[in-house]
């Protein structure tokens, strides 16, 4: 099978603050567009059964983080993100739900802030392809590190696909990178196997164009 090539990126935490400073206002109806399927996807895969402790890295405005609170009503679901102006829009979303039964904090997937064994599921959507390939097994162990054995993780990145209409979109992230806050194609299957998940499944997505996969896995 052809290597898929994924793009080179550099992660500065103060250039994804200053980044996503400009398009929170927007980022909402581009999420719609684009990404609103793999949510949809996200949540079916991910299996909430309310009582759970959930974690969701890089709740950006917190659509999902909503909806995983609403779902886990007995449980603990905490939520973290780089970006204030991106967690100040989550925050104002979260004022109707009763405060305990949540968690928000500014925090990093570099060194997430929490005890390790504490999750029974993490979610993370479009980040991982924001951030340097070199990075992917140090995230990836870090989420590994904060589930419980045999914890579950669920993540969406935007993806290659076959069609010319998918290869529209690499080329726009190679070319146009700041249009996509830096967002490019990537794999991580195999990375994910390296950092200690199995029963890894992945699911192609494609809306309005755009490729996303949406990967479901299991911490060993
Ligand atoms: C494309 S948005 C996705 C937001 C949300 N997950 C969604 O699907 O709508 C990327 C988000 O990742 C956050 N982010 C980028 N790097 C991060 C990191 N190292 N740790 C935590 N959040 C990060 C950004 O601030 C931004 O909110």
């Amino acid at each position: 099978m052809e290597k898929q090539h994924i793009l080179t990126r550099e992660f500065a935490e103060n250039k994804v603050r200053d980044e996503y400073s400009n398009v929170a206002w927007f980022y909402n109806f581009w999420s719609w567009l684009t990404e609103s399927k793999s949510a949809k996807k996200v949540l079916e895969l991910a299996q909430i059964q309310s009582g759970e402790r959930i974690l969701e890295v890089a709740v950006g405005t917190g659509v999902m983080f909503a909806e995983i609170v609403r779902r886990n009503e007995n449980g603990v679901t905490e939520g973290i993100d780089v970006s204030p102006s991106m967690m100040a829009k989550a925050d104002e979303r979260m004022k109707k739900f009763p405060k305990g039964r949540y968690r928000l904090q500014i925090g990093s997937a570099y060194k997430l802030p929490f005890d390790s064994n504490t999750f029974d599921l993490l979610v993370n959507n479009f980040m991982i392809d924001l951030l340097p390939e070199k990075d992917f097994p140090l995230i990836l162990s870090e989420f590994n590190r904060v589930l419980k054995p045999s914890g579950r993780i669920v993540i969406s990145t935007m993806s290659f696909g076959k069609r010319w209409y998918h290869k529209m979109w690499f080329w726009i992230s190679k070319h146009f990178p700041k249009l996509m806050t830096g967002c490019r194609p990537i794999s991580i299957k195999n990375y994910l196997t390296q950092a200690k998940f199995d029963s890894v499944e992945s699911i192609f997505i494609s809306q309005n164009t755009f490729p996303s996969e949406v990967l479901r896995a299991k911490k060993h």
